[in-house]
């Protein structure tokens, strides 16, 4: 892809409709009938964990076509150790634009100002398919779990140097800054600010279901 195609640039108050409109065209019907990820992006601005610095947009054709969100998380090691982390999410990209490269530019212009923000580990929750090419690992090959040894498929480690890990188990700490997303009535609320939309069953939302309930025991 050339420079010239694209502008990748912060994501400014003027731009948050554009943004959640967007990403209610990318996520729709993708995991459940409808979706909320563009309500998750408008509660989560206001969360203590996000992180406006790594709030970014992508504009291809004079207009918005991606953008990507991070909010603050940690790792806790057995003696208690608090490592400080960022979890990505959500990204997405236009579906007209899709499978062209965008998330990539997204992904590694942000992962250079996190790791000048001193952080050495991202992750986040989703489908290997998207992730992998971009150097994230199984969350089992660093010994990160959930509480109770719980290696989830879709938990997704992006390690930025050799000794960010040892061997040590860490337990994940996510935010809750996705949690008024189980408020559905909210979610249908905010969801008229949109132009309507049909929610249907499409194939991607078996795939998510497999994904998500998925652990790596061996
Ligand atoms: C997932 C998403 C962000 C990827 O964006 P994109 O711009 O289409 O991805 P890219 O073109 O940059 O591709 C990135 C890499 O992932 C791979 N990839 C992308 N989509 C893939 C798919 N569905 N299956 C397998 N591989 C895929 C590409 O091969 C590419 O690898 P490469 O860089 O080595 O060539 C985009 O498809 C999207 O917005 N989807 C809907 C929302 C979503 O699922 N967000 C992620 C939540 S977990």
């Amino acid at each position: 892809m050339n420079k010239n195609d694209y502008i990748i640039r912060l994501e400014t108050e003027k731009d948050y409709h554009e943004v959640e409109n967007l990403a209610r065209e990318a996520f729709w019907n993708l995991s459940f009938p409808g979706c909320n990820e563009h309500y998750f992006i408008h509660v989560m601005r206001n969360h203590e964990a996000f992180i406006p610095e790594l709030a970014h947009v992508i504009e291809a054709d004079g207009k918005i076509i991606g953008c990507i969100m991070y909010t603050k998380a940690a790792l806790e090691d057995e003696n208690g150790n608090m490592k400080p982390i960022v979890s990505m999410g959500p990204i997405c990209i236009h579906p007209d634009y899709q499978r062209r490269g965008f998330s990539r530019i997204l992904l590694e212009h942000t992962f250079e100002i996190v790791k000048n923000m001193g952080y050495d580990t991202v992750i986040n929750f989703g489908n290997p398919d998207n992730y992998v090419a971009r150097g994230y690992k199984s969350c089992k090959k660093y010994n990160v779990c959930f509480e109770g040894d719980i290696f989830p498929a879709a938990l997704l480690v992006k390690a930025f140097s050799d000794d960010a890990f040892d061997g040590r188990k860490w337990l994940y700490r996510p935010n809750d800054a996705d949690a008024p997303c189980e408020d559905e009535a909210a979610v249908e609320e905010f969801d008229k600010n949109f132009p309507p939309k049909v929610k249907a069953w499409q194939p991607s939302q078996e795939e998510f279901y497999i994904h998500s309930h998925s652990v790596i025991n061996w």
